[in-house]
């Protein structure tokens, strides 16, 4: 393989499932490892990245000489380190047992020294403390010799059917060229909605490897399927009657508000019995909570159905406990806002 053609090799921090990996690799890189301690997600990650290599490590007490060992060297580090121990007020004491998984981030960004990192999380991460967290992170990697861009972007402006927002921290080695991707969809009305992402998915439980015979009813559904239309992953839960009885009285699009007072307070949650609204994307996929039903069916989303709102194609097959798939689901970055990162971080190679 000539220089020109050399893949861009990446390590993934927290790597769960894999979402922001099989992104980055569907738009030309070389995933080289995923860092989890968490053993499905990483089963599911080496599922669906079989070229890297799947480590499971806790993240909080790296053992740095060990895993640059076992990994050579990356020209990117990926990854969203869990940021609990960030208060409110922005205070933030590194010496919280809290903030060790940042930490160790931050320690291995500085020990692999790659030419760019990407830092993603929840989007409050910038709003809090007046903005002394977000202040404090991008001087962390300044000290390391990065620039540091962030921005927070929104899932179904990058053709994912789902309203997530996430930031992304983007860090250079001296001079940050990266520019953040355009949207692709911002006007309301192109978005891809929840009927277009999952319309074609049945009612009824699917034997894992069932070839789907009915066509896709939309692009969105077709490019899901382009891998693969095999479906796995698709196992309808089944609620007591109170649960069907109470959210068939929802409509499309609607949740609590719409339920005769009685109801109204039966789950302490604002987003207690939300309905998708099948023409708008879905809110965003929560890791197995039990509050968001699908727009038509009087039931949660399967596994199958919360992956292509996260914009999964279905070729992604999840392993482990069904409890255990919808965390891995909603835990991820969706594949289409890292390919569209991605994309733009390629630039930086070239
Ligand atoms: C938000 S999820 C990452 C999702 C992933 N980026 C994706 O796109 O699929 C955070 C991950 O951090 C992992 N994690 C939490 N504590 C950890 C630790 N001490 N060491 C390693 N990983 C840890 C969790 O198991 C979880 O998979």
């Amino acid at each position: 393989m000539s220089a020109k053609h050399k893949k861009i090799k990446v390590l993934d921090l927290f790597s769960g499932c894999g979402g922001l990996s099989f992104g980055f690799e569907s738009v030309g890189f070389e995933i080289v490892a995923g860092i989890d301690n968490w053993d499905d997600a990483l089963k599911t990650f080496q599922e669906n990245h079989k070229n890297a290599k799947a480590f499971n490590l806790d993240l909080g007490n790296p053992d740095i000489n060990k895993i640059k060992k076992d990994i050579g060297s990356v020209d990117v580090v990926v990854g969203g380190p869990p940021c609990q121990g960030f208060s409110i007020s922005g205070n933030r004491d590194l010496n919280d047992p809290r903030n060790s998984l940042y930490k160790g981030f931050v320690k291995i960004v500085k020990a692999f020294n790659p030419k760019v990192f990407v830092l993603e999380n929840v989007p409050n991460l910038v709003s809090i403390g007046e903005g002394k967290i977000k202040s404090e992170i991008i001087k962390d990697f300044e000290k390391l010799g990065y620039e540091v861009k962030y921005k927070v972007l929104l899932a179904s402006d990058y053709g994912v059917p789902q309203n997530r927002k996430r930031v992304i921290f983007v860090g250079v080695k001296e001079k940050n060229n990266f520019v953040f991707p355009e949207t692709l969809f911002s006007n309301n009305k192109d978005k891809v909605t929840t009927a277009d992402a999952i319309s074609d998915l049945p009612d009824k439980d699917l034997e894992d490897g069932t070839l789907l015979v009915k066509k896709p009813l939309s692009k969105y559904q077709k490019n899901m399927r382009a891998i693969n239309s095999k479906i796995y992953n698709h196992k309808i839960t089944s609620h007591d009657q109170k649960t069907i009885d109470i959210i068939s009285l929802v409509p499309d699009g609607g949740n609590y508000k719409d339920l005769p007072e009685k109801y109204k307070n039966s789950r302490k949650v604002n987003i207690a019995w939300t309905r998708f609204n099948s023409t708008k994307p879905s809110p965003t996929i929560d890791t197995g909570h039990r509050h968001h039903f699908h727009y038509k069916y009087n039931r949660v989303p399967t596994v199958r159905e919360s992956a292509r709102l996260q914009s999964f194609p279905d070729g992604f097959i999840f392993l482990g406990s069904k409890t255990s798939q919808y965390k891995q689901v909603g835990n991820a970055v969706p594949p289409l806002l890292a390919e569209a990162i991605g994309k733009n971080i390629l630039k930086l190679f070239n």
